[in-house]
């Protein structure tokens, strides 16, 4: 079949398309022939070994991945295609079942085929729904549902987004909005259209209005993007809550802290548990009309490189998508 694949960690460049054997699946795995994938974070920092990061952030990355070289030669955590075959142990799916899912440090996306255990993230895909769609479906929903669950019932309360035009943050207004809280969207000028368009109750352009001089106040903080601060956004927290993070070591000190000292909380809290019940709701959400992946750029599989390099410029407007078309 073919896949992406890289030797080194590197730039995009490392990345090169090349035939390797098609994987088996195992007595309990579904075999799926991918139909679309996506270029996201998880794949960039891991490509890299997450050097941008710093030297303890990258070893640690090297741990997991391979010290010298990538164990797991083809990245890709989102997929979205058809149950091509199936282990002898798999019930309740047929092959040509439409599925999508998520690998997560499995990877092995960025290919015609890959594998998934029939109880891993995977579930069916809504019908009438698209490959692309639904590919772009699941890395900024997980991680949203993740990080908003920790911040306790939202009903009613005012929830502030940071971020809230990239994956996670497409994601974390819908998926908040689910939850019942009154969203105020932070983005750039670029993505104000978008964040509009999914259902933000207000959205601030932070190029044209300081969103810490709310006088209201707000029961969660999201930083979505990891570029916001605590300490920064701490005055506008209400007493009891929470400020929600995705990313930054200091953010777990700054937990550890907060959980034992003072009357406002972060949470940050590794690594993040996302079931096969999390993919299952985000398709009753996409059924239901409540939640629907932010597509920005589709590239074909071939140009990958390309579609890595726009990911890491850090301007994308929710997800980037490689379509997988026959040959
Ligand atoms: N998705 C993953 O697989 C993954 C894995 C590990 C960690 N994470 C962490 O999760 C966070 C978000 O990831 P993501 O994939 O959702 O990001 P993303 O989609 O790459 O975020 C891109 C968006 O962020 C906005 N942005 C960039 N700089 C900003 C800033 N200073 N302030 C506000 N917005 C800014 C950009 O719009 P503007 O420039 O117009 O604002 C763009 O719309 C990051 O902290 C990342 O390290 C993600």
């Amino acid at each position: 079949m073919k896949a992406v694949v890289y030797d080194r960690y590197g730039p995009p460049g490392v990345l090169r398309i090349e035939e390797v054997a098609r994987p088996a699946p195992r007595d309990d795995e579904l075999l799926v022939r991918v139909r679309a994938t996506t270029v996201n974070r998880l794949d960039c920092h891991t490509r890299e070994a997450n050097r941008s990061n710093g030297l303890v952030i990258s070893g640690v990355s090297r741990l997991v991945s391979g010290i010298r070289r990538p164990r797991q030669r083809i990245l890709g955590t989102e997929f979205a295609g058809e149950v091509a075959a199936a282990g002898p142990a798999v019930t309740g799916i047929a092959v040509g079942s439409r599925v999508f899912g998520n690998t997560g440090l499995r990877f092995g996306c960025h290919a015609e085929f890959t594998c998934v255990p029939q109880t891993a993230r995977v579930a069916a895909m809504p019908d009438g729904m698209g490959f692309e769609e639904a590919a772009a479906a699941t890395d900024g929903a997980l991680n949203a549902l993740w990080c908003l669950r920790l911040a306790g019932p939202l009903q009613g309360r005012r929830v502030l987004v940071y971020g809230a035009s990239g994956a996670i943050g497409t994601a974390a207004v819908q998926v908040a909005k689910h939850f019942g809280a009154d969203v105020t969207a932070v983005c750039g000028p670029s993505g104000v259209e978008a964040v509009q368009a999914i259902g933000a109750d207000r959205v601030i352009d932070y190029t044209k209005e300081d969103f810490t001089s709310d006088r209201e106040g707000y029961f969660s903080v999201f930083d979505a993007v990891g570029k916001e601060s605590f300490a920064h956004c701490r005055g506008l927290i209400e007493p009891g809550g929470t400020y929600l993070a995705t990313d930054g070591f200091r953010n777990l000190l700054l937990g550890f802290w907060t959980s034992r000292f003072g009357d406002r909380k972060v949470m940050f809290k590794l690594p993040p548990r996302y079931t096969q019940q999390d993919v299952v709701l985000i398709k009753e959400l996409m059924e239901a009309g409540s939640y629907r992946p932010v597509i920005d750029r589709v590239y074909p599989i071939e140009d990958m490189a390309e579609a890595a390099r726009y990911v890491e410029t850090e301007q994308k407007i929710g997800n980037v998508v490689l379509a997988v078309r026959d040959r």
